[in-house]
């Protein structure tokens, strides 16, 4: 292999990209990934003209990398293939189900986890499919290459490849929070074990906040034995990629259509995933309390929840959509009146919308359970055009870098919620044009590159010979 070739490699479960046949001329084309890591990851990716490894369960995905097809002009796209029935294991099962599960403290205790034959099975998936990305990367990979690897689906790959090469320059990173050793004994031993030295014998393990990276070295400690070497690089908002955003026609169109529904009232924003970290459920009976506590809001205000599908394979996030839903018919059948709907809940993916009510807001509404960094906390003060208030998560990563300009809220208590969005909504407009130009300058301090270079900063003190990792503390 060309020693020039390939010599940046990022992986990660899922790619820049999935390829679609279009229709019109029956060849492939690439549609843009939905996701903060996407996001995060394009800008360095691009700039260092690297190799992109993803899981890929299409034929259509083979058959573009056959063809040699770039994910867009700059990142070239190598599809490590799965069948669907492992990936559901892999993915679904230990991923999403296990891994998040364990590391956002989201167990329903009574019933979940349940650790039976079924779910050996799965690891056992989750194992070969970790072991298949690495053996897709060292086919991939000449000598001295350099290799990120993202997020938790991959906990296992770090040290798997460290062991085939110990050329390779490693680094990983993990984009949700870690959990605390108490939390991670719930997984069974062997498999704690596992994904801890999987990431920790792989080189250094990067976090997004100091608070996840102390917690991920207290398991290793608890867990191996040992100290672990981690790095700590908050991630950033491609600021100019989301002001182009902004000011395409798309977005303009969102931005009127809200404006008309808003109708000159107060608006609170959230923009999230469909997702039980998030937290949804308990925003909006923050509302409801704000609106039953503060009547003269009645009539004055409208929250716009822009909350996109995620993972719609999983039980508990078809019911926790649901139930959002549900809700809000709720709120808005108690407090709505003819000409005035409470809740504007649109359950979409529409980028440009969301970026138009991220450029309207008055108030954005920031309240996960816990959360490896949020973006969304970086992106609405970046392109909000109102001077608007942020009511943030402690346990979001973002909390150490804006919580200065931000109304904190502890994200179980709804009426300290209540009342934070009351506050932001009585905020006089000095306040808020004081904290909205501190929460814009702090969101755009870093950009993509710099949490980029962070991450190939790290990996340059790894490999070339440094391995054992003993030799990396
Ligand atoms: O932030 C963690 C993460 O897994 C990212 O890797 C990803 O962008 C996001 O959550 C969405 O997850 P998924 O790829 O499972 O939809």
């Amino acid at each position: 292999m060309d020693s020039g070739a390939n010599a940046l490699i990022v992986v990660s479960n899922r790619g820049p990209v999935s390829f679609e046949w279009d229709p019109a001329n029956g060849r492939l084309r690439a549609k843009r990934a939905a996701g903060g890591l996407v996001n995060t990851l394009g800008p360095g990716a691009r700039r260092h003209g690297a190799l992109w490894l993803a899981a890929s369960t299409s034929e259509t995905d083979k058959q573009a990398s056959k063809a040699a097809l770039l994910a867009d002009e700059l990142v070239r796209f190598w599809p490590v293939p799965v069948s669907h029935e492992r990936y559901h294991a892999y993915y679904d099962v230990i991923s999403n189900q296990t891994l998040w599960f364990c590391l956002h403290g989201l167990w329903d205790t009574p019933r979940r986890p349940r650790f039976d034959r079924h779910w050996w099975s799965a690891w056992s998936s989750y194992r070969e499919v970790n072991e298949l990305f690495a053996t897709e990367i060292d086919r991939a990979a000449p000598r001295g290459a350099t290799v990120l690897v993202q997020d938790y689906q991959l906990a296992l790959t770090p040290s798997m490849l460290a062991r085939r090469r110990p050329d390779l320059r490693i680094s990983s990173f993990i984009h949700t929070p870690w959990c605390s050793p108490g939390e991670l004994s719930s997984l069974p031993d062997e498999a704690a074990s596992e994904v801890l030295a999987g990431l920790a014998d792989g080189g250094p393990v990067g976090f997004h906040s100091p608070r996840w990276a102390a917690a991920f070295d207290d398991c290793v400690k608890a867990v191996l034995g040992r100290a672990a070497a981690t790095y700590v690089a908050p991630a950033a908002v491609d600021a100019g990629d989301l002001k182009k955003v902004a000011a395409s026609e798309e977005c303009e169109m969102e931005r009127v259509a809200l404006d008309e529904a808003v109708a000159g009232r107060k608006l609170i924003v959230r923009v999230d995933r469909m997702e039980l970290s998030k937290n949804i459920l308990r925003g909006f009976w923050a509302y409801d309390e704000l609106l039953e506590t503060r009547p003269d809001l009645r009539g004055h205000v409208v929250f716009a929840a822009l909350v996109y599908p995620s993972r719609v394979g999983l039980a508990e996030y078809q019911a926790y959509s649901q139930e959002v839903l549900s809700l809000a018919a709720v709120i808005n059948a108690r407090w709505g009146t003819p000409d005035w709907t409470p809740v504007l809940l649109h359950a979409e993916d529409n980028y440009p919308r969301s970026i138009a009510a991220l450029r309207s807001y008055d108030v954005l509404l920031v309240n996960p359970l816990r959360d490896g960094l949020n973006l969304v906390a970086k992106e609405g003060p970046s392109i909000n055009e109102r001077d608007g208030s942020l009511v943030l998560s402690r346990q979001a990563g973002a909390w150490l870098e804006l919580g200065d300009y931000a109304l904190g809220v502890n994200p179980f208590d709804v009426s300290q919620t209540a009342e934070a969005l009351g506050r932001a909504l009585d905020s006089s407009p000095e306040r808020r044009s004081v904290d909205a130009g501190c929460l814009r300058r702090v969101a755009e301090m870093r950009t993509p590159l710099d949490w980029f270079d962070d991450l190939l900063n790290a990996a340059c003190g790894s490999g070339s010979g440094r391995y054992p990792p003993e030799q990396l503390h």
